[in-house]
């Protein structure tokens, strides 16, 4: 019988990248996915659990799902309710106790088993149970990926492709080891073959995932652990791989190979996203981040004389326990040491579990928010000098969705600029990079006009 899917997704790339499976390994059962809850037989809240705001969204989700299901008995129609991802990975039971009407629980390694799961709660739900509670949270990755069916839903020209997932790296904030698990490379051949099925479903760029993918050392058909530099290049060899990324790397694997492909591999966008975290040594050291700020901007340095036009971006922590002023200003000044052309700054978070929630000197929450709206002027200012800098560049953009007026397309340049593109009424997005004259420039956006229509 055909059934509708529905998938909430929150958190990063990687949850996006793993709804798309998901919906593979459910579609040879009979399920189709729906465009909103209000069409669905079964609704996924694919969790993230990063930040407390970023966990605690799911709850007030879950009782909205819990009124819709009652308000549906009297139409004689079902639902059956699953959370996966980071926050069913850590809180795993507790989450059955805490919402006693949910059917599935089920960690990120784990979702290859769903149709045993789903079919286990259609069974339960059919003998009147209010709530499943079945509970999946087993690790390795390797056994998922092993078992996932041909990544088949549609990506449209830009794709998502994991190919790394997990990490050892322990940086004393953070749940991603615990949620994710130990550090797991895919072998370089079922990569290779998910980037050429990617290709003749319509892709052209292909964005490599990981928690930590410039740790990746999968296994070539030689037998040897490939660094990411040699993936990206195999990937560039790929007929009709016009445009390549990976995200997210960790400076300490930024091997000079990789660094050397920015500057010889044409297809390897002149971006990358390098979390750094803080300016700070003291607090980069308490952070577990095993660089200093020096060796930040060294490896900076590198990348910039392989691709002298390479925009860089990075993530910033304010308000890690026991960060001082003078701390907080380190990191100002990294910042601008570096000229990020893009960069976010969150509020330091304590996750249950990880080695910072035991320390003392927590800040408070004033100071932390005034620090976050000081970093974030600063980075707003350093993106919109960055995005100025390209007004009277025409750059090659990735045209794939609409724009955010009536008459505008939207799409990403090689540098990751979200660009605004008008267009004449009616115009669909292509899918095609396009090039694209820049004309005004934003904080976190340019707008322009097709090339092609300003020479005419
Ligand atoms: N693997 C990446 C980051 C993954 S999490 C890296 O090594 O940098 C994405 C971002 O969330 C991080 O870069 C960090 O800036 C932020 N983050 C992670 N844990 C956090 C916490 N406990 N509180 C606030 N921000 C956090
Ligand atoms: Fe988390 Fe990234 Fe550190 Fe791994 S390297 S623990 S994912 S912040
Ligand atoms: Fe969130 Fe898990 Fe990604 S915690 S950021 S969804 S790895």
């Amino acid at each position: 019988m055909a059934k509708k899917l529905f998938i909430q997704t929150y958190g990063c790339q990687m949850n996006v990248y793993d709804s798309a499976r998901m919906a593979d390994v459910l579609a040879p059962h009979g399920f189709t996915l729906a465009p909103t809850v209000g069409d669905a037989d079964m609704v996924i809240l694919n969790t993230c659990h990063i930040r407390e705001k970023a966990s605690e969204k799911v709850y007030s989700e879950l009782g909205r799902l819990r009124m819709l299901r009652e308000e549906r008995k009297t139409a004689g129609r079902d639902l059956v309710i699953a959370v996966g991802g980071c926050v069913a990975q850590a809180e795993g039971e507790e989450m059955t106790r805490r919402a006693p009407f949910l059917d599935i629980v089920f960690g990120p390694q784990t979702y290859h088993r769903l149709p045993e799961l789903v079919s286990s709660a259609l069974h339960a739900r059919a003998r009147g149970s209010s709530g499943a509670g079945l509970v999946l949270t087993e690790f390795p990755a390797e056994a998922k990926f092993d078992s996932l069916p041909e990544a088949t839903t549609a990506s449209g020209p830009s794709a998502f492709l994991s190919v790394q997932e997990g990490c050892d790296k322990f940086c004393t904030f953070c749940v991603v080891p615990y949620t994710r698990g130990a550090e797991y490379s895919r072998p370089v051949s079922a990569i290779l073959e998910e980037a050429r099925g990617l290709v003749a479903r319509g892709a052209i760029e292909i964005t490599l995932l990981g928690q930590n993918v410039n740790a990746f050392h999968g296994e070539g058909a030689d037998g040897r652990a490939w660094p990411l530099g040699r993936l990206v290049r195999a990937l560039a060899d790929i007929d009709g791989v016009r445009r390549i990324r990976y995200t997210t790397s960790h400076p300490r694997d930024m091997d000079d190979d990789l660094i050397a492909a920015h500057g010889e591999v044409p297809a390897l966008m002149p971006y990358l996203h390098l979390p750094v975290q803080s300016g700070s040594d003291a607090v980069l050291h308490a952070m577990n981040r095993r660089y200093t700020a020096t060796d930040y901007l060294a490896v900076i340095g590198k990348l910039r004389r392989a691709r002298p036009d390479i925009a860089l971006a990075s993530d910033f922590i304010v308000g890690f326990p026991g960060e001082t002023d003078r701390d907080f200003e380190a990191t100002l000044a990294l910042a601008r040491a570096a000229g990020f052309a893009q960069a976010y700054a969150f509020k330091y978070s304590a996750r249950p579990g990880t080695p910072a929630a035991a320390l003392a000197d927590a800040i408070p929450e004033d100071v932390k928010s005034e620090r976050l709206s000081a970093l974030q002027d600063a980075l707003a200012e350093l993106s919109l000098a960055f995005n100025r800098a390209s007004v009277g560049r025409t750059l090659p953009v990735l045209l794939d969705k609409r724009g955010r007026r009536p008459g505008q397309l939207g799409g990403r340049s090689p540098y990751m600029q979200a660009v605004h593109v008008s267009a004449p009424p009616g115009s669909a997005p292509s899918g095609a990079e396009t090039p694209v004259r820049i004309t005004n420039a934003f904080a976190h956006s340019v707008e322009g006009v097709v090339a092609a229509e300003v020479a005419a």
